[in-house]
């Protein structure tokens, strides 16, 4: 094992299992990129502070270079050993550059480093699953710009409530998804922020340019308060949390196709492309990505639940229990870039049976408000139309059939005020596009609301 960087006080090196239960590399070596772009910034101004000479930042900056091409090209692969990724490129450069490389961590601490690293990472990968949350938002869109007219139920307690139309229904999950995009947004700006050069907790006594390093590396601010630099996390719980919201989203949408695929519903079928069988059952085809996806939002849960108990008891400044936030942070990230591809191709595929839809619309008296609303119009107070309504409803379900079924005869028994036009107010197609007002499923109504989602977020 490689001396570690500490040896001047210790007598023994490191146990070999405790160097393994202590070691982050596995899950860390992936900040490598990050972690250079750090070093690079922060020896460019170490030297024009003139706290290095400008050949060793000359040799410092070559060596780094050299070694994130390497990384990217997979020709050096971080030595398992090492403890984390901050030391082992440490190592590496001095191994290449000798004792410039030695210099490269003055009015350095790998708490600052590592808390750099962390919302360089996370910064970069925002953007991402931003472009991802984007490409899902605008599939949605699509596909309910096709279904303006598509009448469906609407549900409540999972009985059918009022007609509405899939462009409407969809519509919500647009406004979810908005949100998620408006929220991720807001994430990013506060993790935008510069820690380094707050040093192990008390910053450094070299006269370091933090608002250097900070433009170097694109942050809007630099951290006010170093104690609060190292030991602040709030920006990965945050992204935790922004991820496991949008999961609530997604997990809500995958349980509607997973019902609306079943053949009780059958609504929709999913693409055999985006669909699995069984291993037994021949007839058997199965929403597997909706139900992973389902799935998976325990996870980012999970991860979210992790870092907030990782968090919640540790005391100023830096504890090394902060290293478990990657695997949970990472593991979170992961999750959803890996879901919403998924989740956008099944929405973009999936084939909408028009017909089922609308037929289980005119099935479940989806139509009695409207059928009070009339009445109302007709000068009965909503509560005496209610119960009229009901009484219909009640008289068709002893007959099995359905409101619109009924003739004029048997509907004017319950009521005077009924008329012929009320075939007009209960026809489904008006039941929807009379519901005219902003936020309601009439499909003009609906168009508006989709033309502003689109015009909403800047596509750059
Ligand atoms: N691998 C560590 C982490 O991820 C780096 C910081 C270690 N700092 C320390 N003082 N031991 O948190």
């Amino acid at each position: 094992m490689a001396t570690p960087l500490w040896n001047g006080r210790f007598r023994k090196s490191l146990n070999s299992q405790i160097n393994a239960y202590n070691a982050s590399i596995r899950f860390d070596a992936r900040l490598y990129r990050q972690d250079i772009l750090g070093s690079l910034a922060h020896a460019a101004m170490l030297a024009d502070q003139g706290i290095i000479d400008t050949e060793d930042e000359a040799a410092i900056r070559q060596g780094l270079i050299e070694i994130l091409a390497e990384f990217e090209d997979g020709r050096l692969v971080p030595d398992p050993e090492s403890e984390d990724i901050h030391m082992f490129i440490e190592a590496e450069l001095t191994r290449r550059i000798g004792d410039a490389g030695k210099r490269l961590h003055t009015g350095r601490s790998r708490n600052d480093q590592v808390a750099l690293d962390l919302r360089l990472y996370l910064r970069d990968v925002c953007i991402e699953i931003r472009d991802d949350y984007l490409a899902f938002y605008q599939t949605l869109i699509a596909v309910a710009r096709q279904h303006l007219h598509t009448i469906m139920p609407g549900y409540t307690h999972m009985q059918r409530a009022q007609p509405i139309t899939l462009a409407h229904h969809l519509m919500a999950y647009i406004e979810m998804v908005a949100r998620d995009i408006s929220r991720l947004d807001d994430c990013v700006r506060r993790m935008d922020v510069m820690p380094l050069g707050s040093g192990a907790l008390a910053g450094t006594t070299f006269p370091l340019n933090r608002q250097q390093v900070a433009d170097i590396l694109g942050f809007s601010e630099i951290s006010a308060n170093s104690m609060d630099a190292v030991s602040d996390r709030d920006f990965a719980i945050e992204l935790a949390s922004c991820l496991a919201i949008f999961m609530v989203h997604a997990s809500r949408l995958c349980e509607e196709i997973i019902l609306w695929s079943s053949q009780e519903f059958a609504f929709i079928d999913l693409d055999d492309a985006y669909s699995t069988g069984s291993s037994i059952m021949p007839q058997k085809k199965n929403p597997d990505v909706a139900e992973l996806t389902r799935g998976k939002t325990g996870r980012v849960f999970g991860d979210l639940m992790t870092l907030l108990t990782l968090m919640k008891g540790l005391p100023l400044a830096y504890n090394k229990d902060m290293q478990e936030d990657k695997e949970a942070i990472f593991d979170a990230v992961d999750t959803v870039r890996l879901v919403l591809p998924a989740l956008t191709g099944l929405i973009e595929t999936m084939t909408v049976q028009t017909e089922r839809m609308a037929e289980a619309a005119a099935g479940g008296f989806t139509n009695a408000t409207d059928l009070a609303d009339y009445l109302v119009s007709r000068g009965l107070p909503f509560r005496n139309a209610h119960s009229v309504a009901g009484k219909l409803v009640r008289y068709c379900l002893d007959r099995d059939c359905n409101l619109q079924d009924l003739s004029l005869d048997e509907m004017t028994v319950f009521s005077p005020l009924i008329e012929a036009d009320v075939y007009e107010a209960i026809d489904l197609n008006q039941c929807v596009s009379r519901r005219n007002i902003p936020g309601a499923p009439a499909p003009e109504a609906v168009l508006a609301a989709l033309d502003q989602a689109a015009a909403r977020f800047s596509t750059t």
